[in-house]
């Protein structure tokens, strides 16, 4: 590997045969440490605009990447002031060799548009720093192996993940169908997964539950988009137990115990005044005493039989990646995007 010194030199007299992303992050840490933030952006865009006219590509100067990494890699020496050295902030931080770490801040179509090249637009910087620490999603091998061969503890790791990255993971689009095969699709919370499933909780009159009593499979669909990922479930629902749907109940806030009692899901309401005075005649009804579930009330699963993970990449090169159930295991395979 060429001293800072050389790959300095190679890049500015335009030397460089190829400038990809890890020249990219090296060069900028070189340069942040000499010429400070300014001065390092423009020694920067000079660098990669005159490497490009050379290499015949003159559009591809990306001037918001260039800045945003710019910004990721300040933060990252202001967080990590011991390592002085490009090799030792990488070493400190291998995501900043994740080329699609910027992603997480700004639409595919934003970075395709002609003004994220040629000018500077802002990232949404709270995600892109939050993703600092962090190892980034789940990185796949290209030999074809699979990273884990358990859809629910990959299901688990991406919660966490995106948990930490202030996500809110627990809306999901469920969609059912009716036995005659018409489907229907509405927003959920997730409210458990484990290797049982993936729960959630509702009215067993509302359209869904019918729909659910008359063809039991069901498909759940997550999105991410800060991250770029999306989660596909489908399998057979079942209900959960009464234990089960009692405890989740106990735990809600008041209001929305007394809401449950009070709608009649799915159904034609005359009026919202009539929702109104039937949610005061159950306040009245559980007056100075705990709301106990309503019997039409309580929690589905989903018994997972696929799950696929969705992982956004450059070039809508996406990741997917497909497990199937197939006896007591899973079967694992990559989809074309
Ligand atoms: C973000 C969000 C989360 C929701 N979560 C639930 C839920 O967990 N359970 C539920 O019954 N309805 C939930 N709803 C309302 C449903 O989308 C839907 O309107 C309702 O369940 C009636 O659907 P159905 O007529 O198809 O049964 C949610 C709506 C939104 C927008």
């Amino acid at each position: 590997m060429p001293s800072d010194d050389d790959f300095v030199e190679r890049f500015e007299s335009a030397s460089l045969t190829t400038f990809g992303h890890s020249e990219h992050v090296r060069l900028t840490i070189v340069y942040l440490a000499r010429h400070g933030r300014d001065g390092a952006l423009r020694r920067l865009t000079a660098g990669i605009q005159q490497f490009a006219a050379g290499a015949g590509q003159p559009d591809k100067l990306h001037a918001t990447r260039t800045r945003a990494w710019l910004e990721l890699i300040a933060a990252a020496r202001a967080a990590d002031p011991d390592a002085t050295t490009a090799e030792a902030l990488v070493a400190a931080r291998p995501e900043l060799l994740n080329r699609d770490l910027l992603l997480r801040c700004y639409s595919q179509h934003l970075l395709e548009s002609r003004a994220a090249r040629t000018a500077w637009i802002p990232p949404d910087l709270h995600p892109l720093l939050a993703a600092l620490p962090t190892t980034g999603a789940q990185e796949i091998p290209d030999n074809g192996s699979m990273p884990s061969t358990d859809p629910i503890g990959a299901f688990l790791a991406a919660v966490s993940r995106a948990q930490a990255q202030q996500v809110d993971t627990a809306p999901a689009v469920l969609a059912t169908a009716s036995a005659h095969g018409r489907p229907s699709a509405r927003m959920v919370l997730l409210r458990g997964a484990d290797a049982r499933g993936f729960a959630f909780f509702t009215n067993y009159t509302s359209r869904k539950a019918r729909e659910l009593a008359d063809n039991p499979y069901a498909a759940l669909c997550i999105h991410w988009p800060t991250l770029e990922e999306q989660i596909r479930i489908e399998g057979r629902v079942e209900r959960v137990s009464d234990t089960e749907s009692d405890e989740y109940f106990s735990s809600r806030a008041r209001g929305s115990q007394l809401g449950a009692w009070a709608s009649e899901q799915s159904q034609v309401l005359p009026s919202r005044s009539v929702l109104e005075t039937r949610y005061q005649e159950i306040e009245r009804r559980f007056a100075g005493v705990p709301v106990t579930r309503p019997p039409f009330w309580g929690g589905f699963r989903l018994v997972p039989e696929q799950v696929e993970f969705w992982h956004g990449r450059l070039d809508r090169l996406h990741d997917r990646l497909l497990y199937r159930r197939e006896g007591s295991g899973w079967h694992t395979e990559r989809l074309y995007p």
